[in-house]
């Protein structure tokens, strides 16, 4: 017995943010961005909560799927940019929906690896048997927590959501999972307002110098290695052959870090997913996004092999391979 995806769905706000727009607010350039990220625009959501940017592509993804929203018996949110800490945004996103079935619904904090850290365990409720299907969402609103001054940061980041319908199947679906951690790495990449920590010390505390900080080359060298290394790793494991990847669907955090994993599995440029150039890095919507887009374009068909990668804070990483 597999997990397979029934159905895919993705949504962006309709705001673009150009790097030319960026060159107004911060000291950087188009050339810049673009050459060392990859990144040439991103979206940003003017009023619309996570929540929301998760109900519009899980709405997509359940169309897609063909089936009642009340089969669903569960939701699970990966995101580092929940609307509240309580309650989670799959309980509001479950309301949203109109979901009356009592599904669970629960959130996961993984950063940008956040997506991949979901489907290992939605693949494993499904084949122990506790859920049937399990709609799945990578969203992010991230952009309200980005600090707008600091050019090191803001260019890379932008919002949006993905979804997927995970349900059971005689065929192969998900072949391999790899999920990692390095907690002693925890401060490379962090964004503290609103943590309990922070709370406590309110009083002393700047929100403006708390938003999201990252050691962006320090964790670059990190993401090169870990990335290439999980991607070969997800083939490794999956009983399938390098050449009988279909396409590598990357986190899309930069151009340079994907390069090095598909290099890693020799896999040529036109197999690879790339959305960065047009929505940056939407932390665990990027993967579920590029599948959608992906989907939707023709170019990822049904008994498409896909192998996915991704990295984030934490610092965490993962990767898996399935058959769509
Ligand atoms: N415009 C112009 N110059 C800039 C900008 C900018 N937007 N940002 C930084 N610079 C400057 C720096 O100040 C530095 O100048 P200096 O040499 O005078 O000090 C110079 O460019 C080089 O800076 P680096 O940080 O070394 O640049 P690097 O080539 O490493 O690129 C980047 C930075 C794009 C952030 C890269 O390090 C990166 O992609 N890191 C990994 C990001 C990642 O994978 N994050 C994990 C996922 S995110 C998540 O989990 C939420």
């Amino acid at each position: 017995m597999y997990t397979k995806i029934l159905g895919t769905g993705s949504y962006f706000p309709e705001k673009v943010l150009t790097n030319k727009d960026l060159e107004q607010m911060v000291d950087t350039t188009d050339e810049w961005i673009t050459t060392r990220t990859g990144i040439k625009e991103r979206r940003i959501s003017v009023d619309e909560p996570t929540s929301v940017l998760g109900m519009k592509a899980a709405e997509k993804a359940i169309e897609m799927a063909q089936i009642d929203k009340n089969e669903i018996s569960g939701i699970i949110v990966a995101t580092f940019t929940p609307d509240t800490t309580m309650p989670s945004t799959a309980c509001v996103i479950q309301n949203l929906l109109g979901i009356q079935n009592n599904s669970f619904a629960f959130d996961l904090a993984a950063a940008c690896t956040g997506f991949i850290y979901a489907l290992s365990v939605a693949d494993s409720m499904i084949k122990s048997g506790i859920a049937d299907k399990i709609l799945l969402i990578g969203a992010e609103r991230i952009s309200p927590n980005v600090d707008w001054t600091d050019r090191n940061t803001c260019v890379l980041f932008g919002d949006g959501a993905g979804a997927v319908v995970l349900g059971k199947s005689k065929e192969p679906g998900f072949r391999s999972f790899h999920i990692h951690a390095d907690g002693s790495a925890n401060r490379l990449l962090t964004l503290d307002t609103l943590g309990s920590n922070f709370m406590a010390n309110r009083k002393n505390m700047n929100i403006e110098e708390n938003l999201i900080k990252m050691k962006g080359n320090e964790v670059f060298k990190i993401a090169v290695r870990a990335m290439a290394e999980a991607t070969a790793k997800a083939v490794e494991s999956s009983g399938l052959k390098y050449e009988e990847v279909d396409f590598f669907i990357p986190h899309q955090a930069n151009l340079r870090i994907i390069d090095a994993a598909a290099k890693r599995i020799n896999l040529t440029y036109e197999k690879v997913i790339i959305t960065l150039d047009k929505f940056g890095n939407t932390s665990s919507a990027t993967i579920p996004t590029a599948l959608d887009i992906a989907v939707r374009d023709g170019r990822i068909k049904r008994g498409s092999n896909i192998v996915s990668a991704a990295f984030g804070g934490g610092l965490t990483w993962g990767s898996t391979l399935f058959t769509f």
